[in-house]
């Protein structure tokens, strides 16, 4: 049973999935913690969920790509008594491009969100999720992470890192009382970026692999509750990721970057 002092941290948490998984985890009456990029979007989630589900909310605006701000996310939580015991790594920046003409600061921000934050968050709160009987890590992946996707080799190969870094963790920490789950959804209309990209792709695969992000929250939740290591929200996604297993490396990488290339067009 969660004491009532406790709280899931949810970086990414003022909208898209992050802000699913904030209402799927008030429903359950978990206490949270926001953590996002200042600005409204942030205040009106949580007062909204506050609201709505009667759960403590508290928000945190920072830039997660700052290299202190890790840190600074685990003093304020120190510095309130905050005892975190689920910690949802969440935000992640996805986007499509050609490589050598994107910016530096293209390929930086995915590298310092989507794996730097979200290694150094963990290193961070596991002494603190450790003190409980029960804590769990999920961290957000995608199904992007299964092979080298061209336009995307940044944010593919991010989420790589994310899915193996995450089943690596959760092996290291077995005999603790913290479980790691990795979660890689598929396309999810959150974000105008997102709605653009899944809008290049034909509408059978827009109707049968793309899932909402309520839908996605309620899946991982479950998931990482039961302890699961990765999972591929979906079923089929599943089936997807099991055909394309069965496919020659060179073919699935041409075929991606066919698919992919449409989304530079739109
Ligand atoms: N949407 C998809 O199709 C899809 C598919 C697979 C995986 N994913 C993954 O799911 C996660 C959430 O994606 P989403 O589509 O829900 O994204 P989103 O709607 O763009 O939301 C991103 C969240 O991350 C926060 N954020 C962005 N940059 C940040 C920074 N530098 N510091 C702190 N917070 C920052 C945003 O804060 P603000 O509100 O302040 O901007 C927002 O709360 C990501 O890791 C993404 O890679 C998404």
């Amino acid at each position: 049973m969660r004491d009532d002092t406790n709280y899931t941290l949810i970086t990414g948490g003022s909208m898209g999935i992050g802000k699913a998984l904030a209402r799927e985890c008030a429903l359950r009456k978990m206490n949270l913690l926001l953590v996002a990029l200042p600005g409204s979007e942030l205040e009106e989630t949580a007062n909204e969920i506050h609201e709505e589900f009667s759960v403590k909310v508290d928000t945190l605006g920072i830039d997660l790509t700052e290299p202190a701000s890790p840190g600074r996310v685990l003093k304020w939580c120190q510095s309130n008594n905050y005892t975190v015991d689920i910690l949802m790594n969440n935000a992640g920046i996805a986007g499509s491009a050609i490589f050598e003409e994107s910016s530096i600061e293209y390929s930086d921000q995915r590298i310092l969100l989507n794996i730097r934050a979200l290694v150094i968050m963990c290193r961070l709160f596991i002494p603190m999720l450790k003190d409980n009987p029960k804590a769990f890590i999920l961290n957000t992946g995608s199904m992007s992470a299964y092979q080298p996707l061209a336009y995307k080799s940044v944010y593919a190969a991010s989420k790589s890192f994310v899915r193996l870094f995450s089943l690596a963790l959760n092996e290291e920490l077995r005999d603790t009382s913290i479980s790691v789950t990795v979660v890689n959804p598929n396309g999810v209309r959150t974000n105008a970026g997102s709605y653009g990209r899944i809008n290049t792709h034909g509408k059978l695969v827009q109707k049968i692999l793309i899932l909402d992000a309520e839908e996605i929250a309620r899946i991982s939740v479950d998931a990482m509750l039961k302890g699961k290591k990765s999972i591929v929200p979906g079923f089929w996604n599943r089936c997807m990721l099991q055909i394309t297993k069965l496919l020659p490396a060179n073919y699935k990488i041409k075929k991606a970057a066919k698919i992919i290339r449409k989304e530079l067009l739109k």
